[in-house]
């Protein structure tokens, strides 16, 4: 009897490659499902296959009666209910390396635009204004970049960093202050890096104990001046405190990948001309795109055919 997997977001098309390839196995898109006819359909699956779009909640979960494994292409796994699917007895798989390098360069980019203004420049010049004034930009080479969260993508960050001659402070829970000599770091609380970043970029999860970690608080500690930058998961930043924070000018700017509610469009962040935003796009390349797929597909497919996951 063949396995059915259902892919409710975008994969990459030569990330299917091992399920396309794979005998008894049926994929069936439904990338243009409604939420509900995903409830209503669920029931008939062996397999799904998400990103970060689909809602993997308890109620569809509890409808997937013949669910046996859930796979994110990506690392971030807030969108499943872990809870609801251990109860269901579901296993959750997801890619957490294939993106890493991607989610990197986007926040380094992010970075230099912030710093350069390149975005708003941009828009300034389509618009037929040729104002070199107004979009005198920051040099990174001497100052401070505070991470928070030196995971995988913390890390590739803080070495990318380097290249740029920026100093690097950086707090995690589970950094020592010998590791951080070992990467030619400072290691510090996230007091001290609020103290002493001129930018703020956050590597964490988006966890109970990270949620509106820079909040009104936070931006009252940070340094005058200071430029935010979060590519990893929207809520950990309050963005009411941060859009005070940027109106009374204690932030300069803040570029933003990632938002509490997405899609995201009417939020007064957006109207701001100190904050550069882009839809959700650190894992957005060809080559993760590829990778994550490629990871996910592997790790169903060993499932369904009873070899332990990897779970890379
Ligand atoms: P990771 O698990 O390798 O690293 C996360 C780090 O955060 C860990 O080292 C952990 O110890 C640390 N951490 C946990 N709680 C903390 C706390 N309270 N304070 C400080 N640090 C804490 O994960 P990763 O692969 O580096 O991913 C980091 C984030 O980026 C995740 O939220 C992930 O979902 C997100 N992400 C976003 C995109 C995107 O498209 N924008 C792409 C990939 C990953
Ligand atoms: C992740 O957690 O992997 C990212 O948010 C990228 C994605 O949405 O797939």
């Amino acid at each position: 009897m063949a396995f059915k997997i259902l892919i409710s977001d975008p994969l990459s098309e030569e990330g299917m490659y091992p399920l396309l390839q794979a005998e008894n196995i049926s994929i069936e898109l439904a990338t243009d499902w409604s939420q509900e006819k995903l409830a209503n359909q669920i029931t008939e699956y062996d397999a799904l296959l998400v990103r970060s779009q689909t809602q993997v909640n308890r109620e569809l979960i509890t409808k997937a009666t013949n669910l046996k494994i859930i796979g994110r292409a990506g690392v971030g796994v807030d969108n499943i209910d872990l809870d609801a699917a251990t109860e269901h007895g579901i296993i959750v798989v997801n890619a957490p390396n294939g993106n890493t390098n991607s989610a990197a360069e986007h926040t380094m980019a992010m970075i230099m635009a912030l710093s350069r203004k390149i975005p708003q420049a941009y828009l300034s010049l389509m618009n037929k204004q040729w104002d070199r004034k107004k979009y005198v930009g920051t040099e990174l080479k001497n100052k401070t970049l505070g991470i928070i969260g030196l995971g995988r993508i913390g890390a590739e960050v803080a070495y990318r960093a380097k290249g740029q001659r920026m100093n690097i402070i950086a707090y995690d829970p589970f950094l020592t202050e010998d590791q951080a000599k070992k990467m030619d770091i400072q290691y510090g609380s996230v007091d001290e890096v609020l103290h002493a970043a001129d930018f703020i970029t956050i590597h964490t999860p988006l966890l109970k104990e990270t949620r509106h970690l820079l909040n009104a608080d936070a931006f009252h500690a940070v340094k005058p001046g200071v430029h935010i930058v979060n590519c990893a998961r929207g809520g950990i930043i309050d963005e009411d405190a941060l859009y005070h924070a940027i109106q009374s000018k204690k932030v300069a700017g803040a570029a933003l990948d990632v938002f509490e509610e997405e899609p995201f469009y009417d939020h007064p962040l957006l109207e701001l001309p100190e904050v550069i935003a882009t839809p959700h796009l650190g894992a957005s390349t060809f080559e993760a795109q590829e990778s994550v797929a490629i990871d996910v597909s592997e790790d169903v497919i060993r499932f369904l055919s009873g070899e332990a996951v990897r779970n890379p």
